[in-house]
């Protein structure tokens, strides 16, 4: 897809709940991706292989989490490597959106749409 083997990483504090989402956003939990079981706001650079493609991110629904999460990720998102995250129409998580300056859509998908931010 990027041209080389792609580096997909989902992080979740809970395989269970990133599991289910993961179905509904992409159909099935994909091959080639890498579970991170703990706070998307907490992982270190040492523990991925960057640059990454794809980062998929299911998190709390707070305006500062999300944030965090993102500015956390970004800098090691490759370019035109894509940020997915859940319910960013939900309350909090809809504020964190609006504030995101990168291309962006939205897929209607479960009750809080699933977002796509393209990292330039
Ligand atoms: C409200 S649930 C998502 C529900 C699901 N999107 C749905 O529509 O049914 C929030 C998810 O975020 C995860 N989560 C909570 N805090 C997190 C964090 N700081 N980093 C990553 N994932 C987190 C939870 O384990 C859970 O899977």
């Amino acid at each position: 897809m990027f041209g080389h083997k792609t580096s997909f990483y989902a992080v979740d504090v809970a395989k269970r709940g990133v599991k289910e989402t993961m179905k509904q956003a992409f159909g099935a939990w994909p091959d080639n991706l890498t579970f991170l079981c703990k706070p998307g706001q907490d992982v270190c650079e040492n523990e991925i292989e960057t640059p990454v493609d794809i980062l998929f991110v299911d998190a709390e629904h707070t305006f500062d989490t999300t944030m965090a999460i993102l500015n956390r990720w970004e800098p090691w998102v490759a370019k035109r490597g894509t940020i997915i995250m859940d319910d960013v129409q939900y309350f909090q998580v809809k504020q964190a959106w609006w504030q995101i300056n990168h291309p962006k859509a939205v897929v209607q998908c479960g009750i809080g749409g699933i977002g796509i931010i393209e990292i330039g």
